[in-house]
């Protein structure tokens, strides 16, 4: 294998041309360096300094890299603290207003859904804990990623133990049954929930939504101007007074108009509620 330090140069050289940054991959670069290592050898390349030639000589091969490049780690309730705040807080907040609006529907977008970890973590708080306090509040969630074969696992929804670990237990039997395909969730839980492949850097798939889910994508692995730039389609896809979230140690760029930050923490925002908007 060749050495770390001739990968980091290769990452230093070409992630900013994929608009990514090397400072949100450097802790999860051993995933992506063996991708590309199986890549160079499928290429007869020595190392990464043979790729950078390639690359120069074959630009259809960037699109390659791009995909090479994606980090597909979730589980279901990463971050238990973000998903006990939408279950006490956010989620009921937004159903009232829904309510109060005569909306039939919370509309959610869960941006880079990986296998449906985080959709369904949704789904399940609703279905299990919010869903009766809200008969006539119908939950649809689009999830999206680019990645194909993760979304056919998702529409699939059978999942080893590992992720299901950080769900509590009650919820975990409640939702899940055993089977020999691992534990899978029961379909009215997965109801809810649509998938759909789409790319987070080109035109948003929806509007009107309640909620935005986008964690552990944009505001980590993209470079600061694609970040402004996806911010605020995403702000334009959110009803006023709607929620964006974010992984627990992301942000949003500096420069970005239209989102007040909310008390819970500095990966919560609100979507300035319209000056005609009815008073709480
Ligand atoms: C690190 S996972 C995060 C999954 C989930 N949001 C979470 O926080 O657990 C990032 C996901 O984004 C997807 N992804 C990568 N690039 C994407 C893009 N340009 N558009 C949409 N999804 C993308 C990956 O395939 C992967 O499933």
């Amino acid at each position: 294998m060749t050495n770390d330090p001739d990968w980091i140069a290769f990452f230093k050289w070409a992630l900013p041309q994929l608009r990514m940054r090397w400072a949100g991959f450097r802790k999860v670069r051993g995933q992506v360096q063996k991708r590309l290592y199986r890549r160079l050898q499928l290429l007869s390349l020595a190392d990464p300094g043979a790729y950078r030639d390639y690359l120069r000589q074959h630009p259809g091969e960037w699109r390659i890299l791009d995909s090479l490049c994606r980090i597909t780690i979730s589980r279901f309730y990463r971050d238990q603290g973000i998903y006990a705040l939408l279950a006490a807080q956010i989620m009921p907040d937004l159903a009232k207003q829904a309510e109060r609006d005569r909306q039939a529907a919370l509309r959610i977008w869960s941006v880079g859904c990986a296998s449906g970890e985080e959709p369904y973590s949704v789904a399940i708080l609703w279905g299990l804990q919010l869903e009766q306090r809200f008969p006539d509040t119908e939950l649809l969630i689009l999830a999206t990623d680019t990645d194909r074969h993760l979304l056919g696992r998702a529409r699939k929804a059978c999942y080893p133990y590992s992720s299901l670990k950080d769900l509590p237990p009650a919820w975990r039997a409640a939702a899940f049954t055993d089977s020999a395909d691992g534990y899978c969730l029961q379909r009215t839980l997965m109801q809810p929930v649509l998938f759909v492949e789409h790319d987070v850097r080109t035109p948003v798939p929806t509007t009107f939504l309640h909620l935005i889910l986008c964690r552990n994508l944009v505001y980590t692995y993209y470079e600061r101007d694609l970040q402004q730039e996806i911010t605020a389609r995403l702000h334009a896809a959110l009803r006023p007074g709607g929620i964006l979230v974010l992984g627990s140690h992301e942000t949003l760029p500096p420069g970005v108009a239209g989102f007040t930050p909310l008390p819970y923490g500095r990966w919560i925002y609100q979507k300035q509620p319209s000056v005609d908007a009815e008073p709480g």
